[in-house]
């Protein structure tokens, strides 16, 4: 059985977290295209800065990951998950460009579902108190995003169609 190791998870997660505030970027953008366009301008504000609020998360979360990857690497290089088990959350949902804002809504309910994994199971695995607690925090903020993201995607397809 082959092995990921949690500072290859931390790695990819830098990676990650970046993706994620570029597609939020992009959607807080879009979702300004569409409140010029859809009579119903108060939820697209609204949209626009739930967006802004998420990239800037997703912001924070890299800048710590970043500093971990730098500062820890070796520490977590000894703690491993099984691949078999964490393998499907350490590939990347490919992003597709010029996206339209349903298809930016689903992949980021993908993404926000791996990410939610990927943490849980990386705190699972280690024993440092404070990466473990960090983990769980992040887990936690990446599955309300997903509830964010699937309630606004509820309100646009019911609007749309
Ligand atoms: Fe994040
Ligand atoms: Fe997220």
């Amino acid at each position: 059985m082959s092995f990921v190791t949690l500072d290859q998870v931390i790695k990819y997660a830098v990676e990650r977290e970046e993706a994620a505030f570029q597609l939020y970027t992009k959607a807080a953008g879009m979702s300004t295209d569409i409140a010029a366009k859809a009579a119903g301008m108060s939820t697209d504000i609204a949209a626009k800065k739930m967006f802004q609020e998420m990239a800037a998360e997703e912001a924070g979360h890299k800048q710590v990951f970043g500093k971990m990857d730098q500062e820890k690497a070796n520490k977590y290089k000894d703690t491993t998950i099984p691949d078999m088990k964490i393998g499907k959350y350490l590939v990347d949902v490919p992003m597709k460009p010029n996206m339209t804002y349903q298809e930016i809504l689903t992949f980021a309910i993908k993404a926000e579902e791996h990410a939610y994994q990927l943490y849980t199971m990386a705190a699972d695995a280690t024993a440092d108190p404070d990466l473990q607690k960090i983990l769980r925090v992040f887990a936690d903020v990446e599955k309300g995003h997903k509830i964010k993201v699937e309630t606004l995607y509820d309100e646009h397809v019911l609007t749309e169609n």
